[in-house]
């Protein structure tokens, strides 16, 4: 006997009894933080703040809501991640559209982000540049120019999908006019130099995409998690172009997958550039690397 995946929820069922309910639902679909997600997708069903469902518990969830809650579910039982149902993800001290065909911005990523923004914090009223390699949906360009109010940059991507929403996101938060965004291959078309160069590029290795879990495979495109074979290819293929793409003291910074930063440093060296740290993310990862020029010794943490 197949087990019953379909949340159809009584119009007399209160909040609670429909969180409890869909916790279950979701547990029993592998979804791992099952109620936490309920949670996420009741509120947003029902268009209660966190405070308004603390209080109430017990009020009837209503019609709409609750026709509403059940295709949330269904999709969230199929394993589509809550922000690609929502339509929206919290990154950084931003709310960032999240679109089909675009890789979901990830809190990891915020390492980058970081890393970055305390590279240039006694630099934060300079006109500074930056480039963002494989812009995805703009979540870290994003980031750096709401911090850097009289920066610019430019974005890349080679995926047309990524180079709108890349724009919508910019355009949504006030910063198109500090921005361009270019569709192509890394820094193919880039000739000018940078005081920040950061990517986070794919970094999966081919033969393990498969193996990940349905909320990935399922809803990130390719093009944003193959690294290769050994994941680390396009490191590799940027890290011989940051010479030419940095001021003299610039810096670049990659994100990194589990275990990579030490391959990552080596073609950062070999580039000719100097080591200028490392970054642990928030579960103790080394998860971001920064390069300088030799002799850039400004460009500290
Ligand atoms: C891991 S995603 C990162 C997206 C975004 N920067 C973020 O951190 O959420 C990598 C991005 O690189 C892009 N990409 C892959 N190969 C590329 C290439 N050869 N040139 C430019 N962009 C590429 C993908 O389309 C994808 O948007």
């Amino acid at each position: 006997m197949t087990e019953d995946r379909t949340f159809a929820i009584a119009p007399n069922e209160t909040r609670a009894a429909a969180l409890d309910r869909l916790a279950a639902l979701l547990e029993g679909s592998g979804v791992d933080e099952a109620r936490a997600d309920a949670r996420a997708l009741l509120l947003a069903a029902a268009g209660l703040t966190h405070a308004q469902w603390v209080l109430e518990p017990s009020a009837l969830l209503g019609q709409e809501a609750a026709a509403r809650l059940a295709g949330y579910a269904a999709r969230r039982a199929a394993r589509e991640p809550v922000s690609r149902i929502l339509a929206k993800r919290g990154f950084w001290t931003l709310d960032l559209d999240v679109a089909p065909n675009v890789l979901d911005p990830r809190a990891d990523t915020e390492t980058l982000v970081a890393l970055a923004l305390r590279l240039t914090a006694n630099r934060r009223d300079e006109p500074l540049s930056f480039l963002d390699l494989g812009s995805g949906s703009g979540a870290i360009l994003c980031a750096l120019l709401a911090e850097s109010p009289a920066a610019w940059g430019v974005a890349v991507d080679l995926s047309a999908a990524a180079c709108d929403a890349t724009r919508a996101n910019l355009a949504a938060l006030g910063l198109e006019s500090r921005a361009s965004v270019l569709r192509g291959r890394w820094a193919e078309a880039i000739s000018g130099r940078f005081d920040v160069v950061v990517s986070n590029p794919p970094y999966v290795k081919r033969a393990d995409i498969a193996t990940l879990a349905p909320e990935v495979t399922l809803h990130d495109p390719a093009l944003a998690l193959d690294g290769g074979a050994d994941g680390l290819a396009c490191y590799r293929e940027i890290a011989t172009e940051l010479p030419r793409l940095l001021k003299g003291d610039g810096v670049a910074l990659f994100e990194a997958g589990a275990g990579q930063i030490g391959e990552i440093s080596a073609f950062l060296e070999m580039a000719g550039l100097e080591i200028a740290g490392v970054e642990r993310d928030l579960g103790g990862h080394e998860r971001a690397v920064a390069a300088r020029a030799p002799g850039a010794e400004s460009v500290t943490i």
